[in-house]
């Protein structure tokens, strides 16, 4: 790692980032909202882009000095445009969301009144924080409605449109953080047409398969589409709301002077980065071998007698219940940690536990897809699960068999390094 002005003259910030880089170049990160950007999306976060503020949309600034800003953030928007294949007479874009949360919040902001409905998913059934959840500032300004899987593991739509007829809300949201199944997005915008409500569809999750063409494209059917750009997408942290051209208007009110102030140049020049990167012939092979690679890990977790909810996954994560093994989520997340496999905690559909420590794990393939890793290294790493959670085997043993792994499929490099 080679930071010479960090090391000369941040010395403890120079030893965190170390440290934070050899970890991450030690495990394998099996978070599905996790992964490593390029070189050039971390070079791009790293510029004078930081040093500028913007306030207000390109070519309508509050502060002067922005012309170069004005061409990147055009720029940016044509190629959020371009890796879904929309055109800019239909749908507009916006990419000044400082993240997936503050993304959402700005299209309910826009769109529904203060304590009028919204129908998500449940967050114990895979929706996210924003969808609507009693700690989040969401659940606490509108009136959601929520819907959830059936005992199968699968999104019951027969079901969502009774729960929609009977609740008629203004905006029904789909997209998830923790379902591993295809969304219907065809049969959500039948249901939002029917009873006349707009369509949100969050794919923070899935938007690189989309983009790699390995997921449905909710476009022919929302509203409105938000997304995190730092999770399947491998871009900088940050959003984007894309919205069909006459609701454009109210999204960048409620981002900018709404909810925000100026944007995150640098963020937006990576996010640039990152969407080249995805206009790539290879991004659509990283995407279908994510999926591959989720379906392999599913598979031979299976065969060893894991309890893998809804039986499989069609995406880049599945949910596993562990306390048929007699453990808690938080425990074998621990016990994995160990070993130096990193998973999360996570929720499973009925559960009866809490989410600080509830009865299931949650496992992705984005990031060690972007390492290089394929259907045979997954098949190594369910033995490795295996082997700590079934076996009990000291999970110290198997680090060495992780750090085997770690040692032939690298990280992207950082900057200098
Ligand atoms: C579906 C979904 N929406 C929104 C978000 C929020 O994104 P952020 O953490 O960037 O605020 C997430 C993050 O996990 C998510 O999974």
């Amino acid at each position: 790692m080679n930071y010479p002005n960090l090391k000369k003259g941040h010395s403890r910030i120079y030893r965190l980032i170390e440290q934070e880089l050899k970890r991450q170049k030690r495990v394998i990160n099996l978070v599905p909202s996790e992964n490593f950007v390029s070189q050039a999306v971390l070079e791009a976060l790293a510029t004078p882009f930081t040093n500028k503020y913007a306030e207000g949309y390109p070519h309508r600034r509050y502060y002067h000095g922005n012309e170069v800003s004005d061409k990147l953030e055009d720029y940016t928007k044509g190629l959020a445009l371009k890796i879904f294949k929309l055109s800019p007479e239909k749908w507009s874009v916006n990419v000044q969301p400082y993240s997936g949360s503050p993304a959402n919040i700005a299209v309910y902001t826009a769109l529904v009144g203060r304590g009028e409905k919204i129908l998500s998913m449940n967050l114990e059934h895979g929706g996210h924080l924003t969808h609507g959840h009693k700690v989040s500032v969401t659940g606490q300004t509108w009136n959601f409605a929520h819907y959830g899987v059936g005992k199968d593991g699968f999104i019951d739509y027969a079901e969502v449109e009774t729960i929609a007829q009977k609740e008629k809300p203004k905006l029904i949201i789909c997209g998830a953080t923790a379902y591993s199944r295809q969304i219907d997005f065809a049969k959500f915008g039948k249901i939002a047409k029917k009873i006349n409500a707009l369509l949100l569809a969050d794919i923070s999750h899935v938007a690189g398969l989309v983009v790699g063409g390995a997921h449905p494209s909710p476009f022919s059917h929302a509203d409105v589409v938000t997304s995190t750009t730092h999770k399947t997408l491998r871009g900088p942290r940050g959003a984007f709301i894309v919205s069909r051209a006459e609701l454009s208007d109210k999204i960048d009110k409620a981002v900018f002077p709404g909810l925000q102030g100026g944007p995150h140049l640098n963020n937006i020049a990576a996010m640039a980065v990152a969407f080249e990167e995805a206009l790539k012939p290879n991004f659509k092979k990283y995407a279908r071998q994510i999926i591959k690679n989720t379906q392999a890990l599913a598979a031979e977790l299976k065969k060893y007698g894991f309890k893998v909810i809804s039986g499989g996954t069609d995406n880049h994560l599945l949910l596993v219940d562990v306390t048929p093994l007699g453990l808690p989520g938080k425990e074998a997340g621990e016990l994995l940690e160990k070993a130096g496999i990193i998973v999360n905690k996570n929720m499973i559909p009925y559960d009866t536990r809490k989410p600080w420590d509830p009865s299931g794990i949650r496992l992705g393939t984005p990031a060690v897809t972007t390492r290089g890793m394929k259907e045979k290294e997954m098949r190594q790493i369910a033995e490795c699960i295996r082997m700590i959670l079934i076996d009990r085997l000291n999970p110290l043993k198997i680090r060495k068999e992780v750090e085997r792994l770690t040692h032939r499929f690298k990280i992207p490099l950082t900057p200098n390094d």
